[in-house]
């Protein structure tokens, strides 16, 4: 139950590197499991969720060392195929082991991921893909039951670009007898990592990152090798803080081209945005300018980055519009925001934030891991001091983000509860 301290108002400035991706290192890690060998992951960020997904994975009989962001996942010896209540309700990601192990083993029992914060977040159509590939499903006291002798492969239109139902069908259609097309799939950087990935085991992908993926199933895969992409996410983090506080920072070992949609809103906002190869400049502007904001499906701008923003247009001259179109009611960050003196009105999945000249530090609550993030930007740029109790949600997504930020001029330190 660690808290962090955060004395605003201050400028962030210097050079920072992000970490590897928690949303593909999960997947790749379960991916694993297909190979029934030892597969070497590099780039591996110290999460609190990674360390849960390594953690499933010895439930099921894998072992998993992890040495400076290498981690060698063993899965020949898995011998147990249920992902229990105890760790799927830490972690939704638990669910992509599901896909995996029906594919080589044939069975899966994984319990129901709960819902979240923000509200229901159903899996219907991972099981629906799943059935459309023959297995047969079936929910049993909290868990979702799945056997199949071998999967077959067939056209699956989601009626969502959901990322994980696309990834869990992905590893499935992998080792699947004939051939898979995923319509409407997700089209995220994570979705392609885990291609590529499988690729590197044998198998055979078209498509990922486009609407259509071609999955040709294969007899075995092979143990992989593969570095995870940089986190998006982390990095926008990061930059939305710059400008929060009007500061100049370089984000380094970046992908600049996986974030377009989120600089873009930047810039709107009145930073000055410099990318080279692997790094962004961010320089934020005397005054924010306000800005509306649409979240959507990848390209658009990510539901990941919708707090953050929030945070920092608490601040921006005038009003701005946030709508939420992936989860409609992804606002748990709005009556915090709102302790520190923030001007947010809700009207369904719309948040409408006027600009205010300035914001008080006060305690506030975290309450999920994008969330926490908008309430140390909120702290960065409140005069006074700002307690973020449940900090644990911040661990699950950011390696260390309290010293990453300290190296950039802020007054942030953690409490050890
Ligand atoms: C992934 O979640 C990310 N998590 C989320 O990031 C992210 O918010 C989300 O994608 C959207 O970008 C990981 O990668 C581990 P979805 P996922 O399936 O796969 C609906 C973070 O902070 N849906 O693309 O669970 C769903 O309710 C986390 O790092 C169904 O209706 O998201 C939502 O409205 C939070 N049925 C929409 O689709 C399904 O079977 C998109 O969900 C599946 C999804």
């Amino acid at each position: 139950m660690d808290s962090f301290v955060i004395r605003g108002t201050c400028r962030l400035e210097g050079a920072v590197r992000v970490s590897g991706a928690k949303n593909a290192v999960l997947p790749v890690m379960a991916a694993s499991i297909l190979t029934g060998g030892t597969c070497i992951l590099e780039n591996v960020p110290d999460l609190r969720d990674a360390k849960t997904m390594m953690q499933l994975l010895e439930v099921l009989g894998g072992s998993v060392s992890l040495d400076e962001g290498r981690a060698a996942i063993d899965t020949s010896r898995i011998d147990t195929f249920e992902a229990p209540y105890d760790l799927v309700r830490t972690m939704r990601a638990s669910v992509y082991v599901l896909g995996p192990l029906v594919a080589r083993y044939g069975k899966a029992r994984v319990s129901m991921p709960g819902g979240c914060a923000w509200g229901p977040r159903p899996v219907d159509l991972h099981l629906k893909g799943l059935m459309a590939l023959g297995a047969k499903v079936r929910i049993d006291h909290g868990y979702i039951d799945a056997t199949a002798d071998r999967l077959r492969g067939a056209e699956i239109i989601l009626s969502i670009p959901s990322v994980g139902a696309t990834i869990n069908l992905i590893m499935a259609a992998s080792l699947a007898e004939g051939t898979t097309v995923i319509e409407n799939a997700a089209r995220e950087p994570e979705v392609i990592e885990v291609a590529e990935a499988l690729k590197r085991g044998g198998a055979s992908i078209e498509g990922e990152g486009s609407s259509t993926v071609t999955v040709i199933g294969v007899n075995e895969l092979n143990p992989f090798t593969h570095r995870a992409i940089p986190d998006r996410i982390e990095a926008g983090t990061i930059a939305a803080a710059t400008v929060a506080t009007g500061g100049d920072v370089t984000v380094e070992g970046c992908r600049p081209d996986h974030m377009h949609a989120v600089l873009d809103v930047l810039e709107q906002a009145g930073a000055e945005i410099e990318t080279g190869e692997g790094t962004i400049r961010v320089k934020g502007a005397e005054e924010i300018r306000s800005v509306n904001i649409e979240t959507g499906f990848y390209p658009s701008f990510p539901t990941d980055m919708q707090a953050q923003m929030m945070a920092l247009l608490c601040k921006a001259a005038g009003a701005s519009t946030i709508s939420e179109h992936v989860y409609p009611d992804r606002f748990t960050h709005v009556p915090e925001l709102k302790r520190l003196g923030a001007s947010i009105t809700l009207d369904g999945n719309v948040a409408v934030v006027t600009g205010r000249d300035r914001l008080e530090g006060a305690p506030v609550m975290a309450t999920d891991i994008r969330a926490s993030s908008a309430l140390i930007i909120g702290g960065l740029m409140a005069e006074g001091e700002t307690k973020v109790l449940r900090v644990y949600h911040i661990d699950r997504g950011y390696e260390r983000i309290e010293e990453k930020l300290q190296r950039l001029g802020a007054d942030i330190v953690r409490i050890r509860e």
